[in-house]
């Protein structure tokens, strides 16, 4: 069954401890934590302190997707906060190569994000090296944009060359996933779902998850 990464950027951050608690009750598997550092990505959010004050409150898996330029800069303090995934951008300036052998070397999952327009073929090298890749499925920068559908076939084609390859890498979608747009997601390969607003908007969370896992139309 599909796994379910509440994307906090879209909680009610006055009250972040309540927030990951009701993703955990509701049957949450991960916690997406996107890291912006205005240059990369459109927008500044996070940075190691609240990947540190997250760990503190939840044992969930961290799932930290790092949307900033020369990732292999902060790699360390990331790990060090307690990350357990790390994606680094496949667009990003600096040396992804130097990134992906220090989270190998914090003996951490190693995520690879790929924008909606950057062909598979940017990440075919690093296909190897990876235990997750992250196709968005928004442009990076703010919670709650449209999911774009471009991005079905790539899912789908990523998924085929994964197995083609025999490779062990789970792949996880991000941007605008909510219970109309995950079905086709899911059917399209998706092991992940990554989801801000379609989580932290919904009524009744823990209703909206099962949906999501279940791949049920709203
Ligand atoms: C976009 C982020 C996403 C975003 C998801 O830059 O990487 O993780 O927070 O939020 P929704 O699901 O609202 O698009
Ligand atoms: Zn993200």
């Amino acid at each position: 069954m599909v796994k379910i990464a509440p994307s906090i950027l879209a909680a009610d951050l006055t009250s972040l401890k309540e927030e990951i608690r009701r993703v955990e009750e509701a049957g949450a598997d991960l916690v997406h934590i996107d890291i912006m550092d205005g240059a990369f990505a459109p927008n500044i959010t996070f940075g190691p302190e609240i990947v540190r004050a997250i760990r503190k409150i939840t044992e969930l898996p961290l799932d930290v997707h790092l949307m900033i330029n020369n990732p292999q800069k902060f790699i360390k303090p990331f790990l060090q906060a307690g990350s357990d995934i790390l994606a680094v951008h496949i667009e990003a300036s600096g040396n992804i190569e130097e990134a992906i052998g220090l989270i190998k070397e914090g003996k951490k999952k190693v995520g690879i994000a790929i924008n909606p327009k950057t062909p598979l073929l940017a990440i075919e090298e690093f296909l190897e090296k990876v235990d997750m890749i992250t196709v968005m499925s928004v442009h990076p920068g703010f919670a709650g944009q449209i999911f774009i559908p471009a991005v079905i076939p790539k899912i789908r084609e990523l998924k085929d060359l994964i197995a083609k390859r025999n490779l062990k890498i789970e792949i996880e979608v991000d941007g605008g996933i909510n219970t109309t747009t995950a079905p086709a997601v899911i059917k399209a390969g998706a092991d992940i779902l990554a989801s801000g607003l379609g989580i932290f908007g919904s009524k009744d969370i823990k209703k909206t998850i099962k949906k999501l896992k279940e791949g049920i139309i709203e």
